[in-house]
């Protein structure tokens, strides 16, 4: 999202939380981006939350994967010989991906988060903060799917806790394209990184190989690639 997107967004907020956001600013290590939210590097979470829900709420028309891109993961999921049962999605606005999966996954239980407060307009959808990870969640899901990373405020937390959340021999996918790189960082989108980077830092907090890079069709005209770490089987 770039600047007009984040002026868009400001004349939805208050003058307060507006300035609040001018005095982020944005850390740049390597190939990485990321805006800090808050002052002097102190982390202004009412600030996080009402910025990803107001943009939430400005965009909530939009779809951003394609069906024919979750499917080209349900069937490779399948092809990995994976059998879901149970699967999450995070960061999932209208909630398409959740029904998505569902629908080429028969059988599996599949649903979403959403830190914005219109989750519960959509089916299979709770409002959550991906960062969070409930007790009950660990090691129970097949896959974990996100096209959602670059929104996180501390993407390493967030990483870690998906990981966590894997059944052995589990699945996590994170898109990459063209939208993650570091240069697209904004209030709006606050972590940005290279495909390259995005795999050593799973490589880093999984303490595993990247299994491969698949080919996920595109948004648009332009590829999606998706990222797959897959949980040593047990
Ligand atoms: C780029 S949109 C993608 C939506 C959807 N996955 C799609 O393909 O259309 C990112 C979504 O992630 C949500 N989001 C942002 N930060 C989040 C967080 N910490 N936890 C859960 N959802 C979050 C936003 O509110 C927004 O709806």
């Amino acid at each position: 999202m770039g600047d007009g997107g984040v002026r868009r967004l400001s004349k939805r907020l208050s003058d307060d939380l507006v300035a609040r956001m001018g005095s982020g600013s944005v850390d740049s290590d390597g190939d990485m981006q990321i805006y800090r939210y808050g002052a002097n590097g102190a982390f202004d979470p009412e600030l996080y939350r009402a910025v990803q829900t107001e943009a939430n709420r400005m965009k909530i028309d939009n779809q951003w994967v394609p069906e024919a891109h979750i499917k080209i993961l349900a069937d490779y999921l399948t092809g990995a010989g994976i059998k879901v049962a149970r699967g999450i999605c995070h960061g999932t606005r209208r909630g398409n991906e959740q029904l998505w999966f569902r629908s080429h996954l028969p059988g599996a239980d599949v649903f979403g988060t959403e830190i914005s407060d219109t989750a519960t307009d959509f089916p299979h959808t709770i409002q959550w903060d991906f960062h969070d990870v409930d007790p009950d969640w660990i090691g129970c899901f097949d896959f974990v799917y996100s096209n959602s990373w670059d929104h996180a405020h501390d993407p390493e937390r967030a990483f870690r806790g998906w990981i966590d959340c894997l059944a052995p021999g589990g699945a996590l996918l994170l898109d990459h394209g063209w939208n993650y790189m570091p240069e697209r960082v904004s209030a709006m989108d606050p972590f940005g990184i290279s495909e390259d980077g995005l795999i050593a830092m799973l490589d880093r907090i999984g303490g595993g190989a990247v299994r491969e890079v698949i080919e996920g069709g595109s948004h648009g005209r332009l590829p999606i690639r998706t990222i797959v770490f897959r949980k040593p089987a047990a």
